[in-house]
């Protein structure tokens, strides 16, 4: 087995000050990365910022002798997301990988959401996403090579009671990703995104501590880190990944139906059972309680 390493390589990772973000900038770091410690500094509804959060990471990178820098702007904003990538590009001098996880939540049923949380939510995860490696995009190309990967949820897969805008962001992120990784191919750029399950201040409060325990977000930055790595040639994936379990998702189209004429409503209506048929598929997930349960019983977790 040969080793991951990124030695020479420049990562940018945003909303690296805590979380997920925190443990793949250490564990990029650790594998030779320099790094872009983004973080807004900011509480889990976006509100507030502040530079400790990403200082604090740049401290335990360099103390286990590493490199990195801090940037504290918003990826929503598209000036910040630009400065984000500009200190890579001035610290060290090149940028390879984008780590797009910077996130928020903004959670209420779609009868109780006003536009300013559909706004933030959309801005954050899904625009932020575009924004930086929008600025990214151009120096990867040059040097026909970079690895991009985003951030979804199970929730933008299949959808999660109270979170209509943050689904809606996720979605749009795979869509994104999808895209980059057709349009990335000739330049070497390859993008995937995953759909984690970690313990983290968003979640502290919907999952049972004998769960959370459990969920450790640190394993899920070795799945990230090898995604962001020249090992790894696989682009335009979806994983799910959460406590030592890892597994591709896949979008699938069913064998389908085709009428030999304009079809009416009533021939759908005889059909549909049908139109609907999958056919034999490994897993069909309903919910993120559906894809956590998944990762429950495949690493055996009694978390009763
Ligand atoms: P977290 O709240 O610990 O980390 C998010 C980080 O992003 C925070 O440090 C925050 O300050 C930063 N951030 C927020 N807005 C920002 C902005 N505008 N600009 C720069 N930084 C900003 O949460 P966690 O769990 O580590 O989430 C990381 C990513 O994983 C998010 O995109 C989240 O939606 C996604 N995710 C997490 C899941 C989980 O089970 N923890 C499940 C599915 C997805």
């Amino acid at each position: 087995m040969s080793n991951i390493d990124l030695d020479g390589r420049v990562a940018v990772v945003t909303g690296a000050g805590g979380g997920l973000g925190r443990e793949h900038a250490l564990l990029l770091a650790s594998r030779g990365a320099k790094v872009v410690v983004n973080d807004l500094g900011g509480n889990r509804s976006g509100e507030g910022g502040g530079s400790e959060m990403a200082d604090l990471v740049v401290n335990e990178i360099t103390e286990a002798g590493g490199e990195a820098v801090a940037n504290y702007a918003s990826v929503a904003d598209q000036e910040g997301a630009a400065s984000i990538v500009q200190s890579a590009l001035d610290a060290f001098g090149r940028v390879d990988v984008i780590i797009n996880n910077a996130g928020i939540l903004r959670d209420m049923t779609f009868a109780k959401l006003d536009a300013a949380s559909l706004d933030l939510v959309l801005k954050v995860h899904l625009y932020g996403s575009f924004y930086v490696t929008m600025a990214a995009w151009p120096h990867l190309k040059e040097q026909g090579y970079g690895r991009i990967v985003n951030t979804t949820s199970g929730s933008g897969m299949y959808g999660n009671f109270g979170q209509s805008n943050y689904a809606a962001a996720k979605a749009g992120i795979t869509g994104f990703t999808r895209t980059l990784a057709h349009e990335g191919r000739k330049y070497g750029i390859n993008a995937n995104v995953i759909a984690p399950i970690a313990a983290s201040r968003m979640t502290e409060d919907i999952m049972p501590p004998a769960l959370l325990e459990r969920l450790q977000p640190e394993n899920v930055s070795p799945l990230v880190t090898y995604l962001a790595s020249e090992a790894c040639t696989t682009t335009g994936d979806i994983f799910s990944v959460g406590g030592g379990y890892m597994a591709r998702i896949a979008i699938v189209e069913g064998e389908g139906v085709a009428f030999d004429h304009t079809p009416t409503p009533e021939d759908v209506a005889d059909r549909f059972d049908a139109i609907r048929t999958i056919g034999e598929y490994a897993e069909f997930q309903t919910g993120v309680m559906e894809q956590t349960g998944k990762i429950v019983t495949a690493l055996g977790l009694d978390v009763s």
